[in-house]
C-alpha cells in the first residue's frame, strides 16, 4: 500500500489532504516522496516560523533533548521558566500559562475570563463577546467561541456563554455588551481562518475604550497572527491597544506543539494552584524551541517581514485575476477570480505550496524566506491567478 492508501485506511477522515506526502525540508524548500521540490508558503499553517529543519532551531531542540525531555509540571524546569520570563519581558504581560495548542491556550483564556467576571462583578458575568467569522479552536468550548455556524452544527449543544458581534462594527459589540452580562471580548487582530481579515485600528480602539468603561477583559487570540507574523512580535502591537490576555501557539515553538496564555496584571493571579493544568504544557523541548524562535524575532527580522509583506502586496494587488489582497505582515489572503482551489492546485503542480482561507488563497511564508525564493513563488502565484 502507498502512504496515501494507508493514511486513508487508518487515519480518521477529518482532513481533506492535498495529494502530497512531504518527507523532508530545509528552510522554505520542501520535498515530496518522489523528490519533487516545492517553495513552501504555507509553513504547516503558520507553524514553521523559520521554515523546515532550520539549523539553529534543530541545535536548540537537540541540545535540550540530550539534557532532559520532560519533567511534568510537578517540578521546576529552566526552559519553561525562562520562556515565561522572556514572553513577559517582551510583552509587558505578567504571567504565562503553558499548554500544547491554540485551542488549549484559548480554553485557559476563557477560564480566566469567567473567573475574573465572577470575582469582580458576580457569578452571572460569564458571557464572552467574540466576532463573526472568528476561529478559536475545535474543542467544544473554543468551537462555541468561534463565530461560524458551519463549525457548530454537528456538535450541539456547545458550551453556553458566547455571543457574536460583527467584526469592525463597534456598535454591534456595544449592543451585545448591553444585552448580556459579559466578562470579556475575544478577537483575532487578523482573522485567519475567516479569510485573512485584519480588524481596523478604529474598531480595536473602540473595543479598548468599551472594555475600560465596562470592566471587560480584552483577549487577543494571537494563535495565528502572533510570533512575528504580523511584522510586530504580536499583532496587537501594530495598534494602540493593551490586551489583558494574549493566547498564542502555532509559530511560537517553530514546529513543536506549544500553547501559551499570557496574563496581564489584572488577571495574573486569577488562577490559583489546582485550578488549571496540563501534563505537557511548557515541556522543556518545546520551551527550548520557543526560546530559540523568540530570540530571533528581533527588530531586523520584523522589518524584513514588513518589507517582504510590502513586496507581496505590491506584486499581487491589481494583478490579472486578483480581486483583492488582504492581511498584515506575512499573513496574506488573495481573493482570486478563479476558484482558490484551482489556483492552489496549479501552484502545487508548478512547485509552490499555498493554502486556503475561506475562498481565498492564503500565504503564510516562513519569516526568513529568502527573497529570491519569495520572488520565484510570487511569480508562479501571479501566473496561476491570471489563469
Ligand atoms: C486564531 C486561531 N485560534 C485558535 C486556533 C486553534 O489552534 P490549534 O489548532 O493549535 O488548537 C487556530 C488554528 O487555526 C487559529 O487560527
Amino acid at each position: 500500500m502507498t502512504i496515501r492508501e494507508i493514511d486513508k485506511e487508518y487515519v480518521a477522515n477529518t482532513y481533506a489532504r492535498f495529494p502530497l506526502c512531504l518527507v523532508r525540508g530545509k528552510g522554505s524548500l520542501v520535498y515530496d516522496e518522489d523528490g519533487k521540490e516545492y517553495i513552501d508558503l504555507g509553513t504547516g499553517i503558520a507553524v514553521n516560523t523559520f521554515g523546515y529543519s532550520d539549523d539553529e532551531w534543530v541545535s536548540a531542540v537537540t541540545e535540550q533533548l540530550g539534557a532532559i525531555q520532560h519533567t511534568s509540571n510537578l517540578y521546576y524546569s529552566k526552559p519553561c521558566a525562562m520562556l515565561a520570563k522572556t514572553l513577559c519581558e517582551r510583552t509587558g504581560m505578567s504571567k504565562v500559562f503553558f499548554s500544547n495548542s491554540g485551542a488549549e491556550a484559548n480554553e485557559c483564556a476563557i477560564k480566566v475570563a469567567r473567573k475574573y467576571g465572577e470575582n469582580t462583578k458576580g457569578a452571572e458575568y460569564t458571557t464572552i463577546i467574540t466576532l463573526k467569522d472568528s476561529f478559536h479552536g475545535r474543542t467544544i468550548t473554543t468551537l462555541a467561541a468561534t463565530g461560524q455556524d458551519v463549525f457548530h452544527k454537528d456538535f450541539l449543544p456547545l458550551t453556553d456563554g458566547f455571543v457574536y458581534a460583527k467584526a469592525n462594527d463597534i456598535e454591534d459589540v456595544k449592543r451585545l455588551a448591553a444585552e448580556n452580562k459579559c466578562c470579556a471580548v475575544m478577537f483575532e487582530v487578523v482573522q485567519g481562518e475567516g479569510g485573512v481579515l485584519p480588524l481596523s485600528a478604529e474598531f480595536l480602539k473602540g473595543l479598548s475604550e468599551l472594555a475600560r468603561k465596562q470592566n471587560l477583559l480584552l483577549i487577543a487570540d494571537e494563535v495565528q497572527c502572533g510570533n512575528g507574523r504580523s511584522g510586530e512580535l504580536y499583532a496587537y502591537m501594530n495598534f494602540d491597544i493593551t490586551p489583558d490576555i494574549v493566547s498564542t501557539a502555532k509559530g511560537l515553538a517553530g514546529g513543536l506543539p506549544l500553547g501559551a496564555t499570557l496574563l496581564g496584571d489584572k488577571v495574573k493571579d486569577v488562577l490559583g494552584a489546582g485550578m488549571h493544568g496540563s501534563t505537557f504544557g511548557g515541556n522543556p523541548i518545546c520551551s527550548a524551541a520557543a526560546l530559540n524562535v523568540l530570540s530571533r524575532i528581533d527588530d531586523k527580522l520584523l522589518s524584513e517581514v514588513r518589507a517582504k509583506s510590502k513586496y507581496i502586496f505590491d506584486q499581487l494587488s491589481g494583478s490579472k485575476g486578483v480581486i483583492s489582497v488582504s492581511g498584515l505582515g506575512l499573513m496574506i489572503g488573495v481573493e482570486t477570480e478563479r476558484p482558490a482551489a484551482e489556483v492552489i492546485a496549479e501552484c502545487q503542480d508548478r512547485g509552490v505550496l499555498v493554502i486556503k482561507a475561506k475562498q481565498k488563497v492564503r500565504l503564510l511564508p516562513a519569516l526568513n524566506i529568502e527573497q529570491e525564493q519569495l520572488e520565484k513563488a510570487i511569480k508562479i502565484i501571479k501566473e496561476a491567478c491570471a489563469g
